[in-house]
């Protein structure tokens, strides 16, 4: 079995892809007894999965792959973006930085926004990205308890509900994360 490093300590991430990637053992930062936490210096998604992956690939020499994910809201010039996390400052918090959204976009009538989310890939002899999106619209008020972080807020298109009230299995078929993971399983394939 190959085995392939998922850089991240977000377990519910490495659940999500585990049952994705059947074939492969991938190992998480923890399975690896990997306990520091790496700094997200970057400004933007790309170079954020770009730094976590590298690092991890010069101290392993496996190929690894990292994400980093962000909500990018059309009438805000694309913020929270690469801040989604902290969007309402330290320490992150969902709740607040939901309400700091909520506020800013009080009155506005434009609330087209998407997820994006980066994965990095890095071999020996391989550099790569892959991009996933989700679009949809934020909703006025907060509704449902599903999912975490903007899934409250987060209505995406086709669907009338928000992320939190929709359940699991709609988000994990069109999240953007999954649509990056897809293009990700898509490559890892084509080299078998
Ligand atoms: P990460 O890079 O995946 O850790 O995401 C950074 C931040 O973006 C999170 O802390 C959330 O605020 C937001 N975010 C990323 N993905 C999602 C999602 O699927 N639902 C809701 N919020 C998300």
């Amino acid at each position: 079995m190959k085995e392939l490093i998922f850089a991240t300590h977000n377990q519910n991430k490495v659940d999500e892809i585990k049952m994705i990637f059947k074939e492969y053992g991938i190992k998480s930062l923890a399975e690896i007894d990997y306990r520091e936490e790496i700094d997200e210096t970057a400004q933007t998604l790309e170079g954020n999965a770009l730094l976590k992956a590298n690092y991890i690939f010069e101290v392993y020499k496996t190929p690894v792959f990292a994400d980093d994910s962000g909500l990018e809201v059309e009438a805000l010039d694309g913020a929270p973006g690469v801040y989604s996390a902290r969007y309402a400052g330290e320490p992150k918090n969902h709740e607040k930085n939901n309400a700091k959204l909520l506020s800013a976009l009080q009155n506005e009538t434009n609330r087209k926004a998407q997820f994006r989310t980066v994965i990095a890939y890095i071999t020996k002899n391989t550099q790569l990205c892959f991009e996933g999106v989700v679009t949809g619209t934020i909703a006025t008020e907060i509704r449902g308890k599903g999912g975490f972080g903007y899934d409250p807020l987060f209505i995406p298109d086709g669907y009338t509900k928000t992320f939190g009230e929709l359940p699991r299995e709609v988000k994990l078929a069109c999240s953007h994360r999954s649509n990056a993971m897809a293009k990700l399983y898509t490559h890892l394939k084509s080299l078998t």
